[in-house]
């Protein structure tokens, strides 16, 4: 599809399109064709042309004409863009704008070409605008007015563009501004708009600088849904971010604290325990219940010796250290090992409903040469 002989280079006019009749092009060839006119110094497409490309139109210079045949891509008869127009073209070597203005006579100092694209409708975009001044600066044209840029921008002015053709002064190149005047005001004026169009060297195609330098207002990913979700979701992230830090820092000033268990607990009912140790609590709260024929008490799981915790060997009836071998029977009574004296006992009491009301906080303790307080209150609960 591309052309790209030279004689379709040297007009210059469908540069790498293909020759009406043609399918809709989307933004991307467009923009890669705007970026291989930049490249070459063809005639950029105008915003009438990209229009016509993307509805699959005729562009309107190819729609001046009859619908071309595909020969006639590279041989451009009256395009009003063409820098080498066809010998039956009224125009002169200064351009088609000035040409088409002396002909036709004019409305103020706007040119037919421009009155052309304003009665078609679309508003250009600053940056288009700024694309046309410099492509007419670069072919020697004269640039567009302030008339024409009004009319173009479609903002509201005394000197109202319409599509009748052009002023009488449009007719004397000599009474328009100088190209590079008017470039100079259409580049303040899209600089005041924020939308500097200042590139050096060549755009990327299909990137926004290559849109905007070719005349295009919007190429590339469009505000879609799909984008707006995105970028809901790239904000989320850094919110996130941003909240588990001030979290995390937060956090920083909090005391380290640890949080040790109830000293004092219920164990449930006297009726609920058989002649014996039980062994039920240890994990949770490190004792045995140990109930004789006349009473119930709770030994403290802690080995006297260096405070390991002892296992129950019921086919042994003892309670044995695995530190070093201290045993104590089923009452903790040492009888070997290191164990200097007794497994210490915990408060027990009876809970108001009647169930055993357990301190460990409170111990009861047999030291060796002392005498005991495993008779002591407290340090078991009477049952028959
Ligand atoms: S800690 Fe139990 S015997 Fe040493």
């Amino acid at each position: 599809m591309a052309d790209e002989s030279a004689e379709g280079v040297r007009h210059g006019v469908l540069g790498h399109l293909p020759p009406w009749p043609r399918k809709a092009l989307n933004n991307s060839v467009i923009a890669m064709e705007q970026a291989y006119r930049q490249r070459k110094g063809l005639p950029l497409l105008t915003d009438a042309d990209i229009e016509a490309l993307k509805t699959g139109q005729p562009m309107p210079w190819e729609a001046g004409g009859t619908p071309a045949p595909a020969g006639a891509s590279t041989a451009p008869t009256a395009a009003p863009a063409a820098p080498t127009a066809a010998p039956a073209a009224p125009v002169v070597p200064a351009g088609p704008v000035s040409t088409v203005a002396a002909a036709t006579g004019g409305n103020g100092n706007i040119s037919e070409e421009v009155a052309k694209w304003v009665a078609q409708g679309k508003k250009w975009s600053k940056s288009a605008i700024a694309a046309e001044q410099a492509r007419r600066n670069r072919k020697g044209l004269p640039a567009l007015t302030e008339a024409e840029i009004t009319a173009l921008l479609g903002e509201p002015s005394a000197a109202a563009p319409a599509p009748a053709p052009v002023a009488a002064a449009a007719a004397t190149p000599a009474a328009r501004p100088p190209a590079s005047a008017v470039a100079a005001s259409a580049a303040a004026s899209v600089a005041r708009a924020g939308e500097s169009t200042k590139y050096v060297g060549t755009p990327a195609v299909g990137t926004s600088r290559a849109a905007a330098a070719g005349g295009v207002a919007a190429v590339g990913p469009e505000d879609s849904e799909v984008n707006r979700g995105r970028r809901r979701m790239v904000w989320a992230s850094v919110a996130a971010f941003l909240t588990a830090w001030f979290l995390a820092f937060f956090r920083f000033f909090l005391p380290r604290t640890l949080f040790e268990p109830a000293t004092s607990f219920k164990i449930g009912y006297p009726e609920e325990y058989g002649l014996g140790v039980d062994t039920k609590w240890q994990q949770k709260y490190r004792i045995w219940v140990d109930r004789t024929p006349d009473r119930l008490f709770v030994i403290y799981a802690r080995c006297t010796h260096l405070g390991c915790t002892p296992d129950w060997k019921p086919s042994e009836n003892k309670f044995k250290c695995p530190c070093h071998g201290s045993g104590y029977d089923s009452e903790g009574i040492n009888f070997e090992g290191p164990a200097p004296r007794p497994m210490d006992r915990a408060h027990v009491e009876r809970a108001p409903d009647g169930q055993i009301l357990v301190d460990v906080s409170k111990l009861y303790q047999w030291p060796k040469g002392q005498p005991s307080q495993f008779n002591d209150d407290g340090a078991y609960l009477s049952v028959s």
